[in-house]
């Protein structure tokens, strides 16, 4: 893993292949291709400080794409991720309250409830976040498998996003598995702002979104995105995959501000934020 962008003293090595010119201070090597300790990535992905009074909710998703822009293969993801990619996708879970899935990548991923990692332990307690992320799953219908761990035995209890209009048998079948239920829309559907609202006021104020495509989609055309952590895999798919957002386009394209970039073994992990 190296850094590529912001571009500092650290970033390309001196022609000899030695320390690069210039070391930082705090002499870190940012710029040279070496496996980093979850606690750098950890720093590197960190959430803005809340600024003063109520912290406000920040939204990061975190994708992965191939060149030609699919966001899946055969269904799911793995095919096109890598060992860097989930060591960045554990990370991201490590520093977050709250993971936010829609209910078909959870029912086709098969998500099971995040664990709680020694690495990140320390930095949660000092955040006062509890051992490990809650999952939000996203759905309309609640057709779900409540048996499944993710709902059964979580260390935090699973939430279930739905409308006010949600089946009352189902809701009801939810909660006796264990998950909370929070009403984040008026009709069957979830309105993405009030999602945001309702896990803030939750105390859920570092969220990340997992997707899928149907679901980012929604929160990028409500607005509400703050970030976009995006690996791009140095691979071909052609056919017909998903993109990492879906639904329908925007009237203007929206424009996000590259914050960071790193590269390992020829895939990209950038960090891209609403300016
Ligand atoms: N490349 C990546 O980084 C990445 C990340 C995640 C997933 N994926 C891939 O994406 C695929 C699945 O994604 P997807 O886009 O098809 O589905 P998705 O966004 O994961 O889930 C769609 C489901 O979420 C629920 N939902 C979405 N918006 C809602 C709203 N506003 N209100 C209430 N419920 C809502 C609905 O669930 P109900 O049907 O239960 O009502 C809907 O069927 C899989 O192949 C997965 O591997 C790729």
């Amino acid at each position: 893993m190296r850094r590529l962008f912001p571009v500092t003293d650290q970033t390309v090595p001196t022609p000899s292949g030695g320390s690069p010119l210039g070391a930082r201070d705090d002499g870190s090597d940012a710029g040279q291709d070496r496996e980093w300790s979850l606690d750098e990535l950890a720093d590197a992905y960190a959430y803005p400080e809340p600024g003063p009074g109520e912290p406000r909710p920040w939204l990061r998703a975190n994708m992965v794409s191939t060149l030609d822009g699919a966001a899946q293969h055969e269904g799911r993801s793995q095919a096109i991720s890598t060992a860097a990619d989930m060591r960045i996708f554990g990370t991201l879970r490590g520093l977050a309250d709250v993971v936010v899935v829609g209910a078909e990548t959870v029912r086709l991923e098969g998500y099971r409830p995040a664990r709680a990692r020694a690495e990140f332990a320390r930095r949660r307690e000092a955040a006062g976040q509890g051992p490990a992320p809650a999952v939000a799953v996203v759905t309309a219908g609640l057709d779900l498998d409540f048996s499944l761990p993710l709902f059964t035995s979580p260390l935090v209890p699973t939430l279930i996003l739905t409308g006010a209009a949600a089946v009352p048998d189902k809701v009801a079948v939810a909660e006796r598995a264990g998950a909370r239920v929070v009403i984040a829309g008026d009709g069957t559907g979830v309105e993405p702002d009030r999602a945001v609202r309702a896990l803030a006021d939750l105390g859920h104020t570092r969220l990340l979104t997992e997707g899928g495509p149907r679901l980012l989609g929604q929160f990028v055309a409500a607005g509400v995105l703050d970030e976009l952590c995006l690996t791009v895999a140095p691979m071909l798919t052609a056919g017909d995959a998903q993109r990492i957002a879906g639904g329908p386009s925007l009237a203007v394209p929206q424009r996000f501000a590259l914050a960071s970039l790193l590269e390992e073994e020829g895939f990209l992990f950038g960090r891209y934020r609403r300016p």
